[in-house]
C-alpha cells in the first residue's frame, strides 16, 4: 500500500514538472479578456496615484496583467483606437513585459504574451535593487518602424511623450488596484536594446508589483 503511495506521488510530481516546464517554453501566453468596467473611481485613483519603490514576492496573475496592459495601452474602441494617446495615432508604444522566466512582448490585437527572450531582463534594463525585487517590469518601446512619417527629432519628441501617456495609466491602474509601481528614465537603453533587438528607442520602464505587507 505504501509502495503504491509512493509511485502515485513520484508521478504526479513528474506530471506537474512536465507542465510547468510546458509553460514556460510555450512560445506565447493568451490573456484572458481584460475587466474593461467599473474599478475604482477616477478622482480616488487619481488620490492615491503615487511612485513606491518596495515590492513583495508576490506574483501578478494573468488576468491582472491583461488588465494591466490593456489600462496602459489596450484597444478601447472599434477602430482600433487606444487607452493611451498618440501623436498622429501612431500607436508607436510598443509594451514589453519583463518577468524572472522571460521576456514578452505584448501584442495588442490577439491580447498575447509573446516569447521573445528566455532571460530575466530586468536586471539588463536596471541596476536598482528594487528592479530585482518587482516581479514584473514593463518596458515602453517607441517602435521606429511604425514612426516612418517623424523625422529625427519627431521620433524622439513624440515617442518619449507618447511613452509617459502609457506610464501614467500604469500609474493609474496601480492606485486603482492597490499595487506597486515605480516609472524609470535611468535604464540602459543600449543593453535592453541589444537584448531585444527592435527597431526603435527603450523610452522608459515600470516596475509593477504589490506592497510588501
Ligand atoms: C520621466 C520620469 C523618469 C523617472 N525616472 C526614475 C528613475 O530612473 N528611478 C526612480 O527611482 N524613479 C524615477 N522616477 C520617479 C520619480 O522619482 C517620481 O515620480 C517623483 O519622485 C515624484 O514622486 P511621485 O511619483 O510619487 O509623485 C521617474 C519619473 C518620471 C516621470
Amino acid at each position: 500500500m505504501k509502495k503504491i503511495f509512493i509511485v502515485i506521488t513520484l508521478f504526479m510530481m513528474s506530471s506537474m514538472l512536465i507542465a510547468q516546464d510546458a509553460m514556460f517554453s510555450t512560445p506565447y501566453i493568451q490573456l484572458p479578456n481584460p475587466q474593461t468596467r467599473g474599478g475604482m473611481p477616477l478622482y480616488e485613483a487619481l488620490f492615491r496615484r503615487s511612485t513606491a519603490r518596495e515590492f513583495s514576492t508576490a506574483k501578478l496573475s494573468l488576468q491582472q496583467i491583461s488588465d494591466l496592459l490593456w489600462c496602459a495601452n489596450g484597444i478601447n474602441r472599434n477602430d482600433g483606437k487606444r487607452t493611451a494617446p498618440s501623436a498622429r495615432n501612431a500607436q508607436e508604444i510598443d509594451i514589453y513585459v519583463m518577468m524572472p522566466d522571460g521576456a514578452y512582448f505584448y501584442d495588442v490585437e490577439k491580447n498575447q504574451l509573446t516569447l521573445v527572450s528566455d532571460k530575466d531582463l530586468r536586471p539588463v534594463t536596471s541596476h536598482s535593487d528594487f528592479a530585482k525585487q518587482a516581479p514584473l517590469m514593463l518596458l515602453f518601446v517607441a517602435n521606429y518602424d511604425k514612426m516612418k512619417g517623424f523625422d529625427e527629432n519627431g521620433r524622439e519628441f513624440y515617442g518619449a511623450t507618447d511613452a509617459g501617456y502609457v506610464s501614467q495609466n500604469v500609474y493609474l491602474y496601480c492606485a486603482a488596484n492597490k499595487m506597486n509601481t515605480v516609472v524609470m528614465g535611468h535604464i540602459y537603453r543600449d543593453d535592453i536594446k541589444a537584448a531585444l533587438q527592435f527597431n526603435g528607442k527603450a523610452v522608459l520602464a515600470q516596475c509593477v508589483g504589490f506592497p510588501v505587507e
